[in-house]
């Protein structure tokens, strides 16, 4: 089982801080016990144990949540970082995801590094692959799945707009996000129900895709209680 894997005891850990004779104050976390960090990652003076362990707490199970989406998926076309996919698949088995289709160049569970980063996560989450985004896409609709993207562009609306929250109420919704640079492709695009953006009010124009998934995912997941 991977180290932070579902409902394990819960791990202990221990703050060691940089405090001697010209130490830097850097205090970090250690595993309870470990021998790690005895001298300061920043300036390499010896640290000490500072203040008591305490246990590192997962988040309470979600089972009694109303859900909001009766159905939720996902399709990740052509998104090439796997470190975003492996960050996808778990917030994917967070939110309990009915499926997730990989499209184009995706990466798949089958690559030797996914686990490293879906920790746990890709042996929970139903998938499938496709070497073509679109041909999946056109897939999803036959089987009964609205598209939804978040993307910007001239049909995008808020997703945090009541009316749209609303309608997503009930719905069979495949979310769809699009590749790091390019975004969803247009082709896709043009078959979704719904264009989503989430509100920037920096100075960049979009968030990391994995982020963006966890929002929406979240959102259109969980309803108020
Ligand atoms: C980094 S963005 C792609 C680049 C983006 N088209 C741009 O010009 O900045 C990658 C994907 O993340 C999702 N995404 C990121 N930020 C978003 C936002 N603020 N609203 C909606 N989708 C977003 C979309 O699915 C998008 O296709």
């Amino acid at each position: 089982m991977p180290p932070d894997s579902h409902r394990n005891e819960p791990r202990r850990f221990r703050a060691r801080q940089c405090v001697g004779e010209g130490g830097c104050g850097l205090r970090f976390p250690v595993d309870d016990g470990s021998p790690l960090g005895a001298s300061c990652p920043h300036c390499g003076l010896p640290t000490s144990f500072v203040d008591d362990a305490y246990p590192s707490h997962e988040a309470p199970r979600g089972d009694a949540v109303p859900r909001h989406a009766a159905r939720l998926g996902a399709l990740l076309d052509n998104i090439r970082s796997l470190r975003n996919v492996g960050s996808m698949f778990r917030t994917a088995d967070g939110v309990g995801l009915e499926l997730v289709v990989l499209g184009g160049v995706t990466p798949t569970p089958a690559h030797p590094g996914f686990a490293k980063t879906a920790l746990g996560a890709e042996s929970s989450v139903p998938w499938r692959g496709d070497a073509d985004a679109l041909r999946a896409a056109s897939q999803c609709v036959q089987d009964g799945w609205e598209l939804w993207a978040l993307e910007g562009g001239p049909r995008a609306r808020n997703l945090f707009a009541a009316d749209v929250l609303d309608a997503a109420k009930d719905r069979a919704i495949m979310l769809v996000v699009g590749h790091e640079v390019s975004g969803v492709d247009p082709r896709i695009l043009a078959l979704c129900r719904e264009v989503l953006y989430l509100p920037m009010v920096g100075v960049k124009g979009s968030l990391n895709v994995s982020v963006a998934f966890g929002v929406a995912a979240y959102a259109l997941s969980c309803r108020v209680a």
